[in-house]
């Protein structure tokens, strides 16, 4: 191709023509961008030669570049990373017991953070994200709420750890059976003027409830029995459905009595299934208690003098 050039400035040109007087020119690109260009290709080169870079024609080969970077090995050195923090706290907790876990801040506080997916994974399936509740329409509260200060098997840390190391299974039985229809009508009534503090204006329910094998699990007070797990009926807190019509199911069913209609409700054994470990069943006891809901313990459980670090600041 011939040499052109641009009749007003004179400047060397392609020849080209756009829109009859935009010319070509032929400029070289600044300095800068060329030097630019030129650092980015040995950059290229470098990069290539540092990292794994080229598969090789036999199976499975790569070069795997002079520097000897993986990103396993990185991960390897992250996790390393995180063990070595844990296991300070991991290594500490292994001999103590809940209470003790429970008495020093410092460890409260890590459980409090890594208690959150073992809970997650484990837990909230049934008891809801910390521990809310997943209500099913149909019969109330599928497992209990945690992070209330009502409990069936008792909130002091020890009563959880139990709860969580051999699970739960309350059973009440049916009264289709030994009760008339109109009995468990009235008894049924009887249960919810209680819950409203109006116990008294039921007195035909009351004679039911009295005389009948209600006393023998939930108390002549009706406050229930920690022991079997039976439910305080004095409080305003349904586990199950609380209306006359669930009550009445209830009454007639019983909860896991073997009975079709019977309500279901089973804590899993999480210590003979295998499914946690020590370590992590005492975690969660401790996350447990630290819903909000845990009752004090007595006498309060001694810590040894080097565990009892000061306490962080909450955050
Ligand atoms: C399959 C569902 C299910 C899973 C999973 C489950 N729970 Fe439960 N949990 C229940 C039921 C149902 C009850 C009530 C048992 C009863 O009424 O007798 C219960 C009761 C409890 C209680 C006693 C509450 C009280 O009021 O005394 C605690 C504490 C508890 N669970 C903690 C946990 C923890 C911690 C986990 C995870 C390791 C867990 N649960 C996993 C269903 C479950
Ligand atoms: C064998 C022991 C037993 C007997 C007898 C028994 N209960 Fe229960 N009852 C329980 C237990 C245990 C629970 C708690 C079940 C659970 O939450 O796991 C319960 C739960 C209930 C509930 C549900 C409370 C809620 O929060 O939803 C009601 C209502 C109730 N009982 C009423 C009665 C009445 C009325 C009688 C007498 C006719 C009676 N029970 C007899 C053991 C018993």
């Amino acid at each position: 191709m011939s040499e052109k050039h641009d009749e007003v400035s004179g400047a060397t040109t392609t020849g080209h023509v756009w829109d009859e007087d935009l010319a070509d020119f032929t400029n070289q690109p600044p300095r800068w961008w060329m030097l630019g260009l030129a650092a980015s290709a040995i950059w290229v080169v470098v990069y290539w030669l540092y990292y794994p870079s080229v598969p090789l024609p036999a199976a499975n080969s790569y070069f795997k570049g002079v520097g000897n970077w993986s990103a396993i090995r990185e991960m390897e050195a992250d996790t390393g990373e995180v063990d070595a923090v844990r296991g300070k706290y991991e290594n500490k907790l292994k001999d103590l017991t809940p209470a003790a876990i429970l008495a020093d801040n410092d460890l409260t506080e890590y459980v409090k953070r890594s208690g959150k997916v073992l809970f997650g994974d484990n837990c909230a399936g049934c008891h809801g994200t910390n521990g809310v509740g997943v209500k099913s329409k149909k019969d109330g509260l599928f497992a209990p709420v945690l992070n209330d200060d009502d409990w069936l098997y008792g909130g002091k840390i020890s009563d959880i750890h139990t709860t969580i190391t051999g699970g739960r299974q309350g059973m009440m039985v049916a009264h289709h059976d030994t009760l008339s229809e109109q009995q468990i009508d009235d008894v049924a009534k009887y249960v919810i003027a209680l819950s409203e503090g109006r116990g008294d204006s039921e007195a035909a329910g009351k004679a039911v409830f009295m005389s009948s094998d209600c006393v023998g699990c939930h108390g002549a007070d009706a406050k229930g029995m920690q022991a079997m797990g039976s439910a305080n009926l004095t409080d305003k807190i349904w586990r199950f459905d609380g209306s006359l019509e669930g009550v009445k199911r209830t009454i007639a069913y019983g909860v896991n009595s073997g009975d079709p209609k019977a309500r279901i409700a089973i804590m899993p054994n999480f210590k003979e299934a295998g499914k946690l470990s020590e370590s992590d069943i005492k975690k969660l006891a401790v996350y447990v208690y630290k819903f909000g809901g845990g009752q004090a313990e007595t006498p309060p459980a001694a810590v040894p003098a080097e565990t009892a670090a000061p306490a962080k600041a909450a955050k």
